[in-house]
């Protein structure tokens, strides 16, 4: 396996000389080879970072409010929620891309249980960004008052419903707390993998170098 990745690799390095040279010939024929990439698409690794980013936003927004004069709680709070909805909307993409798209395989391989493993935190991290968000959607029609998002006005439920309102939040303030968690124990991960293990996989979800 590792010998069929090395040298798919290989051909995509060859692939890349040739075609910068121009000899279209040999390109096709290496063209007909299946590639296999060392690294997330592009896309991916764009997404996954500028989640991260907005992530940092969202609790950045929620943990300094205070800080803050109260006069600029509205604005603070449409950061927040503007940063979240672009969050779910990005992991849902994301999910559907990663579905499509087998992730690059890691060299040298791992365990089969650290694979498990991170694979069920991976499964977690998405679950996770992708019902926080939405809990905090719903947390806010049910409010039943008017409230903005990157500046528009949302929908609201005509009659606000405190206990619900209540029961989200707390579970909005849960998922919140344990997103830390996951974040913290998924780059404390990556970093094992690059300074201990010495394999790939933060490379492979590192932007490509020009
Ligand atoms: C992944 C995205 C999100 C993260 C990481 C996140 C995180 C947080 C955190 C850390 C808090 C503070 C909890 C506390 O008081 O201890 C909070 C509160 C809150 N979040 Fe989110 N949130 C996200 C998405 C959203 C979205 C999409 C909405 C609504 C559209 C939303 C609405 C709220 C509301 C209404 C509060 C309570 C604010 C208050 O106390 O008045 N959140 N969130
Ligand atoms: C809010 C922060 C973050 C979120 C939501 C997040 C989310 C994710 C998700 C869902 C994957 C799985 C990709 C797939 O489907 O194959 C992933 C992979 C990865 N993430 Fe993060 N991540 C975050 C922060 C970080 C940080 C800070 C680092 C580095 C220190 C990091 C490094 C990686 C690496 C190396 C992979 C590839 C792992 C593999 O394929 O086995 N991530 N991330």
């Amino acid at each position: 396996m590792l010998f069929c990745a090395t040298n798919l690799y290989r051909y995509e390095k060859v692939n890349e000389f040739l075609r910068k040279r121009g000899y279209f010939a040999f390109y096709i024929t290496f063209q007909s080879v299946p590639v296999m990439n060392d690294k997330y698409s592009r896309l991916q690794i764009a997404i996954h970072w500028l989640v991260f980013l907005l992530v940092v936003v969202a609790y950045a927004a929620m943990e300094l409010r205070g800080l803050f004069p109260r006069s600029d709680r509205p604005m603070i709070n449409m950061v927040h929620v503007s940063c979240g909805i672009s969050i779910l909307v990005l992991m849902v993409a994301r999910l559907l891309i990663r579905l499509k798209r087998p992730a690059p395989p890691i060299v040298p391989k791992p365990k089969p249980m650290m694979t498990g493993l991170a694979h069920l935190g991976h499964l977690a991290i998405y679950l996770l960004f992708i019902a926080l968000p939405v809990i905090g959607l719903l947390l806010m029609y049910n409010r039943g008052n008017p409230w903005l998002a990157f500046g528009l006005t949302m929908p609201h439920a005509a009659e606000a419903n405190f206990d619900l309102v209540d029961t989200l939040k707390q579970y909005h303030v849960i998922l919140a707390n344990l997103g830390y968690w996951l974040i913290g124990l998924h780059a404390l991960a990556a970093l094992a993998h690059h300074y201990i293990w010495k394999d790939n996989t933060l490379l492979r979800m590192m932007p490509r170098k020009r």
